[in-house]
């Protein structure tokens, strides 16, 4: 027998997001709802994966990599069609089973896909369908049995007052013989309350056809949510947060309040890192073991090593090595790398510039486009003057120098090692090495200027 096939119907519109963007490129967490679908078939070990796209499928091409076949449903005619556009690549695996679920319910999981698989497998079906008693079933299919078990699905709107009543409903996720599902797609007709090929009826013609069809109920009702608007997309969103804390903190993180700490499906966490309430973490973040993030701190495509502290501060695409602290209140920006044990304290901007091992710029610092090195020391309120109205030009400061607060350090140029700059000096000429440089109005004393003032 061929590979695991699984079909994910992506062609729709998402009319009710009220979006530009593909419904499916929404994203929970970070990652496009699709992904989790895809993730899902494939921790379900399935190893070909065909997706129908349709409106701004180039764009969902995108997030697909190579891991999935794309075909195009050009025209919108139901969800059987969008598996018929499917059914040349499905030839191949005649004689198997297929999976076929829908690119808008990203919640649910590997685990209930190979039980769906099993079961099929395990009673022979010919096709299984995933269903789930829901309080409120409006907008669903119906699950209508008969005394051989299910007989059909009838949709919200073809049904009547007693169909309508019926709690069980069609989750949209399936499998079926491939055999039969291609023999009974050529026998759909539209002829229902929708005008369309109904993905549905295959479930019904074969138990008109005396073959056996089975129902999977799911334990946890509310994994089959799938997301038709905003408010859905949230209720999903929140409950992945939960899912991917869940994992971090069961790994050794701890999470003091995971009700509003904001974690992104692709972050990753080092054991023993501590993280205060109000943290967001995005993108391709990796945080080391033993780190304290927070309170109210948000840090996206940044990698920080072991040991660090960031308190109040938002750091972006930016490289921190092991023990170097961060705020409160600071924010550092793309290209900002510092080497282990490099202090930055509170109010200080930092932008592509790269510090040496325990070098510190404790306070209201402005650095960008800067090279500096080791054991450095920016005093307060020192500020990197890197653009001249046309360019950006780059400060290198050598290791040990001291620059004194209230610095202006007016690029390009250079600091020596061990040199010092005084208090308030605005500096425009290379420093040698060791060199004391003061650059401000020499102070004048007026005597007795109190008594002439009137
Ligand atoms: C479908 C089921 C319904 C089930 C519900 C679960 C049918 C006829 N009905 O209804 O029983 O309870 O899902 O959510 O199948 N799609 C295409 N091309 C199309 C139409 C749809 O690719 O021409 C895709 C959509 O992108 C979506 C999925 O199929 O991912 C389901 O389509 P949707 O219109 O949401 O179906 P429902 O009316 O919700
Ligand atoms: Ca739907």
């Amino acid at each position: 027998m061929g590979k695991n096939i699984a079909i994910v119907l992506a062609a729709g519109l998402g009319t009710r997001m009220k979006s530009k963007k593909p419904k499916v490129l929404h994203e929970l967490c970070g990652v496009p709802m699709i992904r989790y679908v895809i993730d899902a078939l494939k921790a379900a070990d399935m190893e070909d994966i065909i997706v129908v796209l349709g409106y701004g499928g180039e764009e969902v091409e995108k997030v697909l990599e190579k891991d999935c076949r794309i075909v195009y449903q050009r025209e919108r005619l139901g969800t059987g069609h969008a598996v018929m556009q499917a059914l040349p690549e499905l030839q191949a695996y005649d004689g198997g089973n297929c999976l076929v679920l829908c690119g808008d319910t990203p919640l649910l999981q590997a685990a209930t896909l190979r039980l769906l698989w099993e079961k099929h497998v395990k009673t022979k079906a010919q096709a299984t369908v995933l269903t789930a008693e829901i309080s409120d079933p409006s907008g669903y299919g119906r699950i209508i049995k008969g005394a051989q078990g299910l007989e059909r699905i009838v949709e919200e709107k073809d049904a009547n007052d007693r169909e309508k009543s019926v709690n069980e409903v069609n989750t949209g996720t399936y499998c079926f013989s491939v055999t039969e599902l291609n023999d009974k797609l050529k026998k759909l007709t539209p002829v229902n309350a929708q005008g369309e090929y109904y993905l549905t009826d295959v479930v019904r013609l074969l138990a008109e056809d005396g073959k056996r069809v089975e129902t999977l109920l799911l334990e946890e009702p509310a994994d089959a949510q799938g997301i038709n608007n905003r408010l859905q997309l949230a209720e999903a969103e929140k409950v992945w947060r939960q899912r991917i804390i869940k994992v971090h903190m069961l790994e050794g993180v701890t999470v003091i309040n995971p009700e509003n700490t904001y974690i992104d499906a692709t972050v990753k966490i080092g054991q023993d890192t501590v993280i205060y309430p109000g943290v967001i973490l995005q993108g391709k973040t990796v945080i080391g073991e033993n780190c304290i993030i927070g309170p109210n701190t948000r840090i996206v495509d940044s990698c920080l090593g072991d040991g660090v502290k960031v308190d109040y501060s938002y750091i972006v695409e930016a490289k921190l090595a092991a023990d170097c602290t961060v705020g409160p209140f600071s924010y550092l920006r793309s290209g900002t790398e510092l080497s282990p044990r490099v202090k930055i304290g509170g109010f200080v901007e930092v932008k592509k510039t790269q510090a040496g091992e325990d070098s510190k710029i404790p306070h209201l610092s402005y650095v960008g486009d800067s090279i500096i090195g080791k054991d450095v020391n920016i005093g307060a309120g020192t500020i990197t003057c890197n653009y001249d109205g046309n360019n950006k030009n780059i400060t290198e400061i050598g290791d040990g120098a001291f620059v004194g607060s209230n610095t202006n350090l007016v690029a390009p140029l250079k600091v020596g090692k061990g040199a010092y700059i005084g208090a308030g000096s605005t500096v425009t000429k290379n420093i040698p090495d060791d060199a004391l440089a003061i650059a401000r109005g020499r102070q004048k004393n007026i005597a007795n200027w109190k008594g002439k003032e009137k």
